[in-house]
């Protein structure tokens, strides 16, 4: 372990240590020599140092300092122990540059054991790998390493900055409830039984939405909450049943005003958690697409900027091909650079994934340097100006369609194009994903690539029942240009709802709701709620709508996602303090677990077998 836990913000803050202790172990510095300090914290390695010292590396939450003790002072790693003793200039030649504290070494030690160390199930020296069951049992342990104490003082860095943007902009911090009723956000729900109510349940919310709507009607103006949101979902790497949004909302506003707002706030966390304000220049400059444009772009709703290559739409040039397979609604093209060299096995491995993902198939050409050797072209080559298409269905394309496939990706000798002709959702999303998975992000100083993308559908297909799917949530104000269409084209309306994008993350989104009845009784009638329904399940909500309702839209930013890009982490288990597993256990504590047969009777609960 180094001590790289102070980072320069943090040791700004650090207050003076006080209590049992005179100075926290990663602040002593050249300045304290011939001075006599009280430390505290936890044997984190010990080496012997001739016949009779031994070296203790004693470590707290600041760092670590190089003790010399008497080598009979024998402990197990992680003892707590308290050291009083004086510090001088460690032995020329021995200093360590590594360590803040690599000048300096305490000596003369009086050492008090407070607190035994049992024998560890793994070390927390951080330099293995362990586990990650071992290290969510053992989640107190795991916290201890530097790895987890930095992403927690990221976390925290991370919510102060934004905390500090809302309310700069006006925003008012409101707690909301977490015992709270079904709303209709998409998701699975938790549900609480009620003592006081046999029978009657509360639900744990999904996001404040509904509440943040009501405290807008309420005239709050500009609401924020760092809110615990709860979603009973599959787990991923990035997500949890419980995870935090950075969730606000205001009145008199409009979708930029919004985007203002969030932007300010995430600029403003991901340079408090980098340190460099220089990122404020190009990270203050987020693209807009549109949501059409984003799936034409990049096949995606939520594009991996850091990654240069683009879809490309093949359509018009192809438009009269006599190829049967590219007779479709929509032929687009993927250029993977350097692709050329992929063996017929990986190529074969290609297709297959495209199937995976819903294609028919996939064509590949490979771009060589055009050749006059008869055979070559007999073998399926066609040859134009320096380049020539190596594929197998390259025979069936004119010259001029071949010279358009290369002109239009750019390709160039040895690199490889990916063509799919399918609907132009399938077309788009499928290369989008081989996009992903093939093409290479390019090196750059703008590590941290957000977008935005805006106008997503109001409606994203239709259920079993043949009524439409939300694609955000029917509170969701649709485009007025797009109102006639709600009855006669409902899947081509779309909805003033937006997204932000980091790195291909969804890192938050937010709408302009609908403040208006008739407009959210045609919403509920297209999403084949009727009006007994909407009243039963949100008639609270309508009726405060029914009392003078501001216009208003908001936003929410998922926490732990933006917290695990900043640490540099794959899953947003590494930047929760005590996540659950992806099978929703909470290994530390056994959750969820059996209740007592007396809990159960008071909750009015049978539980079948028991
Ligand atoms: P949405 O459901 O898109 O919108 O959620 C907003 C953001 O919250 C994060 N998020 C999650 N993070 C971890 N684990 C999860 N299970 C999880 N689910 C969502 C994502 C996501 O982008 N009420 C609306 C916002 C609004 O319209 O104002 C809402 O919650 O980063």
């Amino acid at each position: 372990m180094t001590n790289n836990l102070l980072d320069n913000d943090f040791e700004k803050k650090i207050p003076v240590a006080a209590g049992m202790r005179t100075k926290y172990c990663g602040t002593i510095s050249a300045d304290d020599i011939d001075k006599e300090v009280v430390i505290c914290g936890w044997v984190n390695s010990r080496r012997e140092h001739g016949e009779h010292l031994a070296f203790l590396d004693i470590r707290d939450h600041t760092g670590v300092i190089q003790c010399v003790v008497d080598a009979k002072n024998v402990f197990r790693s992680e003892t707590v122990v308290k050291i009083k003793a004086r510090v001088r200039r460690r032995p020329e030649g021995t200093s360590n540059e590594s360590l803040a504290t690599g000048e300096v070494e305490l000596f003369d030690c009086e050492l008090t054991v407070l607190s035994e160390a049992a024998p560890l199930p793994f070390a927390i020296d951080g330099h293995h790998e362990t586990d990650e069951q071992i290290r969510l049992r053992y989640r107190y342990l795991d916290l201890r390493r530097e790895r987890m104490q930095y992403n927690l003082r990221l976390r925290a860095k991370v919510i102060s900055a934004m905390r500090r943007a809302m309310e700069e902009e006006g925003f008012l911090e409101v707690e909301t409830p977490l015992l709270w009723t079904p709303t209709p956000e998409g998701a699975r729900e938790f549900a609480i039984p009620s003592r006081l109510q046999p029978g009657c349940f509360y639900v744990l919310p999904q996001s404040p939405q509904i509440a943040k709507q009501l405290l807008m009607v309420g005239g709050f103006d500009r609401y924020f909450q760092v809110a615990r949101c709860l979603r009973d979902e599959d787990l991923r790497a990035d997500r949890q049943f419980e995870f935090t949004q950075l969730d606000l909302e205001a009145s008199f506003i409009d979708e930029e005003d919004i985007r203002s707002f969030v932007t300010k706030a995430v600029i403003d966390a991901t340079t408090a958690a980098t340190g460099e304000e220089s990122l404020q220049d190009y990270l203050s400059e987020i693209p807009i697409f549109t949501w059409r444009e984003a799936m034409e772009r990049f096949g995606s709703d939520k594009p991996d900027l850091r990654i240069d290559t683009e879809i490309v739409d093949l359509g018009k040039g192809l438009e009269f091909t006599s190829f049967k397979a590219f007779q479709a609604e929509s032929v687009k093209g993927l250029l993977v650079k350097k692709g050329a060299c992929y063996s017929r096995s990986k190529l074969d491995q290609l297709i297959e994934r495209a199937k995976a993902l819903g294609a028919k198939g996939l064509v590949w050409m490979k771009v060589i340097p055009s050749s006059d050797d008869d055979e070559a072209a007999t073998a399926g080559d066609i040859s134009k100006g320096s380049k020539s298409l190596e594929s197998p269905i390259v025979k069936f394309l004119s010259s001029e369609e071949v010279q358009y496939i290369i002109d239009s990706t750019s390709a160039e000798v040895n690199d490889l194009v990916l063509i799919m002709a399918d609907s132009w959702k399938l077309a788009s999303s499928v290369l989008g994903q081989l996009r992903i998975e093939n093409c290479p992000s390019k090196e750059s100083s703008k590590r941290f690539r957000f977008c935005w993308i805006k106008d997503f559908p109001m409606f994203e297909g239709l259920d079993e029942d043949g009524n439409l799917i939300a694609a955000h949530h029917p509170f969701t104000m649709p485009h007025e240009e797009d109102m006639d269409l709600m009855d006669r084209d409902p899947l081509r309306v779309r909805a003033k709802s937006y997204d932000l994008v980091l790195n291909g993350w969804e890192l938050g989104s937010g709408s302009i709701r609908i403040h208006r009845s008739d407009i959210q009784a045609k919403v509920f009638t297209a999403l084949g709620i009727s009006e007994e329904e909407a009243e039963q399940r949100f008639g609270f909500l309508l009726k405060a709508f029914s009392y003078g309702a501001p216009p208003h839209g908001g936003f929410a930013i998922g926490i732990d996602r933006l917290v695990a890009i900043l640490a540099g982490e794959d899953t947003i288990r590494e930047v929760i303090a005590f996540p659950k597993t992806q099978s929703g256990t909470d290994l530390l504590t056994g959750a969820p677990k059996q209740i007592s047969l007396k809990q159960l009777r008071e909750l009015n609960i049978s539980v079948k077998g028991k």
